[in-house]
Formats: C-alpha cells, sequence, structure tokens
C-alpha cells in the first residue's frame, strides 16, 4: 500500500503518524510545540525528528511522501508559512527548509484545511460538497470545501475565521489586534475563563479548584472537558459560553459562505453537545433569515484530534 507521513504542528502539540491510502494510522509520535519565543529552527528539528522516529518504524516499507498541516498562513506556493500568530514562523520558507533534510517530498498546508481535507475524504464532511471547517483548539482554525475542494484564496491564506473580529476592542489577540473570535471560542478562551475565576476567587469555582488540586498547570482544555463530562455545573457552564460564542460566528460565516454543514474539530469539540447544543441555540438565534432559509447542518469532526495529520498526509500523497 502506498504509505504518507502526516504531521499536524497545533499551538501545543506535534503529532504525526504514518497514513495509508485509507486514512488508516499505522504508527504516531508526539511531541510537544517549542514555545514561539523559541527559534523557527527548533521546530524544524521536532519535525524532523518526528519524522526520522517514523520512518524508524515502518522500515522496509516505501513511504512516498511527507505532509505538513502547520498552524499559521500558508502562502499561494504552499511552502511558506508567512505568519503563525502561535508560533515563531515569519515569512518561513519551511517546505525548503525541511525537504532539505527529509528523502521524501515535502508538502505543506494550513493544519485546518488538512483536518478538513481528511474530513472531507474519511469523515465527517463525506457527501457533502461546500462544508466550512472550525478546529478549536489552543486557537480556532477555519477551512473552506466548495465544490468539494479546497478554497485557499487569492494568496493562499483563506479561513482565517480565527481572526475575525467579534467584540470591538475587545481582549487582545496573539496575532495584535483585538476582539478576535479565537480569544473568545478556543481552547485557550475556555482555560482563561476558569483562570479568570479562580483568581477571582468565584464562590462558584470551588468544586474546580478542588478538583484541579494543588497542580495549577493540571488547568487545560481536557480537565475542563472531563470536569463537565463528570457533571460540574461551572466547567459546564463554560462550556457552554464557549458554544455560544461559537455559534454566533457560526452564524456569520453562514451569512457569508452559505456552507450545507459545518463540521467542529480539534481539542474542544471533544465536549460533544455539551459545546455544540448551546452552538446550535446561538446559531439559530442569531442567522439571518432564520426559519425562511435551509439551515447548515452543525456536527462534530468524526477524526477527532487526528483529522490534522491524517489529512496532511493525504493532502501530500495525492497532490489534495
Ligand atoms: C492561526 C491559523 C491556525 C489556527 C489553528 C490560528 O491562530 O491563525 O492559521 O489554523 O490558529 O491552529
Ligand atoms: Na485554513
Ligand atoms: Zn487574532
Amino acid at each position: 500500500a502506498e504509505l504518507a507521513i502526516g504531521i499536524d504542528i497545533g499551538g501545543t502539540k506535534v503529532a504525526g503518524g504514518v497514513v495509508d491510502a485509507t486514512g488508516h494510522i499505522l504508527t504516531r509520535a508526539r511531541r510537544s510545540t517549542p514555545h514561539r519565543s523559541t527559534s523557527p529552527q527548533v521546530v524544524e528539528d521536532t519535525i524532523v525528528e518526528c519524522v526520522d522516529e517514523l520512518l524508524a518504524g515502518v522500515e522496509g516499507h516505501r513511504v512516498v511522501a511527507v505532509g505538513v498541516g502547520a498552524a499559521g498562513f500558508v502562502g499561494a506556493d504552499r511552502g511558506t508559512v508567512v505568519f503563525a500568530p502561535h508560533l515563531s514562523w515569519r515569512n518561513e520558507p519551511l517546505r525548503e527548509r525541511l525537504q532539505a533534510r527529509v528523502a521524501a517530498p515535502v508538502t505543506i498546508d494550513n493544519d485546518a484545511n488538512a483536518a478538513l481535507w481528511a474530513e472531507a475524504r474519511f469523515g465527517a464532511a463525506l457527501g457533502e460538497s461546500h462544508v466550512v471547517m472550525i478546529t478549536l483548539g489552543t486557537g480556532i482554525g477555519g477551512a473552506l470545501l466548495v465544490d468539494g475542494r479546497i478554497n485557499r484564496g487569492r494568496h493562499g491564506i483563506a479561513g482565517e475565521f480565527g481572526h475575525m473580529q467579534v467584540v470591538p476592542a475587545g481582549l487582545r489577540c496573539e496575532c495584535g489586534n483585538r476582539g478576535c473570535w479565537e480569544q473568545y471560542a478556543s481552547g485557550n478562551a475556555l482555560v482563561r475563563e476558569a483562570r479568570d475565576l479562580i483568581a477571582a476567587d468565584s464562590p462558584v469555582i470551588s468544586d474546580l479548584r478542588a478538583r484541579l488540586g494543588a497542580d495549577d498547570g493540571a488547568l487545560t482544555g481536557p480537565f475542563i472537558t472531563e470536569a463537565a463530562q463528570a457533571g460540574d455545573p461551572t466547567a459546564r457552564e463554560l462550556l457552554a459560553d464557549v458554544g455560544e460564542w461559537l455559534g454566533v460566528g457560526l452564524a456569520n460565516l453562514a451569512s457569508a459562505l452559505d456552507p450545507g454543514r459545518f463540521v467542529v474539530g480539534g481539542g474542544v469539540s471533544a465536549a460533544g453537545e455539551l459545546l455544540l447544543a448551546p452552538a446550535r441555540d446561538a446559531f439559530r438565534r442569531q442567522l439571518p433569515g432564520r426559519g425562511y432559509r435551509p439551515e447548515a447542518q452543525i456536527v462534530l469532526a468524526q477524526l477527532g484530534a487526528e483529522a490534522g495529520l491524517i489529512g496532511a498526509a493525504d493532502l501530500a500523497r495525492t497532490g489534495g
């Protein structure tokens, strides 16, 4: 079978895998994403380490391509990371740099584009020609499928929905602006709100704080999701707030793009209906022309946290 390596570089972690032509992952590799204050060289080393580890795991098999899904603005050349809010890349010739160190042909795409491609080939976007993908992780990733093809815009960087302004003069974003959607509906937003409640010594946070114990570093998106699933009311409210912001943004995107389906993925989507039910409510309240127009479905991604690496591998293997 034709194998390809996919590497998904998010704001928090690097996830890699060897993927076959049916989207099945044979072996995996994982690292933490180097902090955005470290040099691009360190991120590059991390990627190459993952590739080498994966290649060693499938010795004797031919790997035909390496695809990278990067959390940033990938230029129309599909090789340069023009800008990345959560990483140190600024006009970084990533493909060239990696190609010099990796034997198989390397291709680069935006991480959310890669996730959408995986969902379109093997997951929740199957059978729908017009899809908007949203990934909720460190930031918000976005991608657009039109007539079955990823639409990358004139300069390669369409789909940066996370940086649409939803709150004038709102919270400062890593992109430099204020009030970006990803400041309100991402994993980072979830953790920030929980941290704020703790700092304010809010009476509603005591159960969550007891569950957390002394380790502040344990206050992560997955921790809040697990607490919510175990019935913690404050964790549920935090997820509902994020869900509401998600729904508002989706209504705006429906106005602009009129997809048949929204697919919601990324780490925070593990919360399932605790996130999607409030999102659907807010979406309906905000949707212009509601009651008179067809409404897009809002569904969860099926490939979970592995969509990005599966899509990156498949894009590299098939050319997208
Ligand atoms: C970046 C996107 C990326 C997303 C998810 C955003 O902050 O601008 O390029 O897709 O985070 O990683
Ligand atoms: Na994108
Ligand atoms: Zn921003």
